[in-house]
Formats: structure tokens, sequence, C-alpha cells
């Protein structure tokens, strides 16, 4: 009994010596928050006040280090930069995880089936937006949370009125098999391409125009290659802010309540400043009187839904009838559809 506790102890005593020292502002854990916007979006603005948040409350134990529009990483690569840990921390649109094999999100790029965005946190912050998260942890991906951008943007240089306009025209998309569908319900030809080689290509015509929110837009500087904006709200764009698994796992816990905590106030600042920020992009780009914006009639946005709103039932079999269902219930509990 003696030898087994003598056996126990040493064991407990190598384990102790071969985890990570404690964090210490000399000797901090390192977070890498890689992300592909601007710092003035809301997504930009979110990872700083996580950083400030994080800093301040670990005292130094834990550094933030939030490397924005694609400066380490770009769309595709840092999905695989996070699951290799060689950074530690994301928060791609909701429209990428594709391509990891998690198709359910691409509900969230299903045209019109947000009709506020009430309805949108109802889904992110219920149930739904938990089981999303759930099936990224076979990835290796711990989920952290969800933030705002906004309701989408169409540019071009012919201007975009009604669904025939787009017939023949090059769109840039992110990587979602139903935003594909979305274009080619419209006529047009759609181009997946990372966010960071846009500018450049709306520039040179390699492609003709492309979605986005205003605040992706302007900050980007889209607006100053692109001749007409359409103010048509046909679909969202938000994050999903996530973690490496194997790294939030080893955290020491009292940390990782702190920054679990900082995420939840960084969330609600990010939340908050998302709709000013989009607001304030668009009346930027207005005021510089070089790209004209498009109000669509209620004639032009009855046709634009009934273009697009048989992506809905085309993408059942890609995300799920049963979440598509389950959104629009969501809606219909608070009237709003
Ligand atoms: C895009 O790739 O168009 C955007 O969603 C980028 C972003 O992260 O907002």
């Amino acid at each position: 009994m003696k030898r087994m506790l003598l056996a126990l102890g040493l064991l407990v005593l190598a384990a102790v010596a071969r985890a990570d020292p404690a964090p210490t502002p000399q000797n901090p854990i390192i977070i890498k928050f890689s992300h592909v916007v601007a710092i003035d979006t809301p997504k930009g603005r979110g990872a700083e006040r996580f950083k400030q948040l994080v800093e301040e409350r670990t005292a130094g134990r834990v550094r933030v280090e939030v490397y924005p529009n694609s400066t380490l990483y770009k769309d595709k690569e840092e999905l695989e930069a996070l699951q290799l840990g060689a950074v530690q921390m994301l928060a791609p649109s909701v429209s990428k995880f594709g391509p990891l094999g998690v198709k359910e999100y691409e509900v969230f790029d299903l045209p019109y089936i947000f009709p506020n965005k009430d309805v949108l946190h109802r889904v992110t912050e219920g149930p739904i937006g938990a089981q999303l998260f759930a099936k990224l942890e076979s990835k290796g991906i711990h989920g952290l949370a969800y933030w705002d951008n906004g309701f989408k943007v169409m540019t071009a240089n012919r201007p975009l009125r009604v669904p025939a306009d787009f017939k023949g025209l090059k769109m840039r998309i992110q990587a979602s098999k139903v935003l594909d569908a979305q274009f080619r319900a419209l006529g047009a030809n759609p181009q997946v391409m990372a966010f960071s080689d846009v500018y450049q290509a709306l520039q040179t015509g390699v492609v003709d125009g492309t979605e986005n929110t205003p605040s992706n837009v302007y900050t980007q500087k889209m607006n100053e290659v692109q001749k007409y904006l359409t103010l048509s709200d046909h679909g969202y764009i938000g994050y999903a802010v996530i973690t490496n698994r194997a790294f939030w796992d080893k955290l020491p816990p009292d940390i990782r309540t702190i920054l679990e905590q900082a995420m939840r106030d960084a969330t609600r600042y990010a939340n908050a400043i998302s709709q000013q920020d989009n607001d304030d992009a668009l009346a930027a780009m207005k005021a510089t009187q070089k790209i004209e914006f498009i109000e669509l009639t209620p004639t032009e946005k009855a046709a634009w839904r009934r273009a697009l709103l048989p992506v809905q039932s085309e993408m059942e079999s890609r995300v799920g009838k049963d979440l598509i269902d389950a959104i629009h219930k969501e809606a219909q509990t608070i009237g709003a559809e």
C-alpha cells in the first residue's frame, strides 16, 4: 500500500513537472487572432475589444495578437492554420465552413432567411447556434460566440435593379454552395475568391461585381472600383468566433473563465456597434458621390424575392430541411414572418 502511494506520488510529481509553467506577464500565453477584414469594421473592432479586455483582466498573463486584413492568412489558409494550432483564434464568416465539411452553416447564406436581426439572434443565441457549434468539435474547433456584421448590398458597374440585370455578370462569392446557387438563380456566374483578392479582381475586371456588407465594401475601397450599389438586403453576413479546441481545453481553468467572460463582453460590444458601422459606411460612400446608390421599388423587391426564394428549397438537401424549418419557426414565434 505504501509503495503504491509512493508510486502514485511520483506520477503526480512527474505530471506537475511536465505541465506548462503558470503564465506570467513575462511569460504569457499568446493568442494569435487572425482575421481578414479591416480594423474599423464590426469584426475588427470586436477583436480589438477582446484583446483589450483579456490583457487587462489577466494582468498581462495572456497576450492577444490580432492580425487583421489577411496579414497572416487568407480565408482558406486561416482555417487550416487554426486546426494545425498555428493560430489560436479566428472569426470567419459563417459562409466559410462548407469546405471544412460543415455544410449546415450555409443556412445563414440563404436569401431572405432572416427577416431581421431579432430572428438572427434567436438563432445564434439559442439551441440552433449551439448545435452548429457542436458540429465543429470533431474538426478540432471550439465555437466561442457569434458576431454580427449585417445585411448585404450588391455592387457592379451596371445598375442592378431587377434579376435580369445580373445576366452573364461574373460575381465574386465566398466559398459557399448556397451563394453559388443564389447567383445562378439570378443568371450570373459566381466565382469563389478570397476576400483579400476582391478589390483587385474588381479593379482589373476579373469579376464584374460582388455582394458584401457596406462596412466591408467601404473599408476595402470596393466602392472606388464599382459604379453602382444596390441596397438589396437580400442576405446576411456574420461570424463564428472560434478557437483551436486542444488549445482551449489545455488553458488553466481560471484563465479560461476570464477569456469566456471577455468574449461575452466583446460579443455584446461588437453586436452593439455593427449596425452603426454599416450605416456609417453607407453614409461615407454616399458622400463621395462616386458610386450611385440604387433603392429598389416594391415591385423590384418582389421580383428579387421571386427569383431568389426558390434557393431555399433548392438547398434543402445541402443544409438540411429541418434546420431551415427551425429558422422559419423562430421567425414565426416573434411574428416576423
Ligand atoms: C467576405 O469574404 O466577403 C467577408 O465575409 C469577409 C469577412 O470576414 O467579413
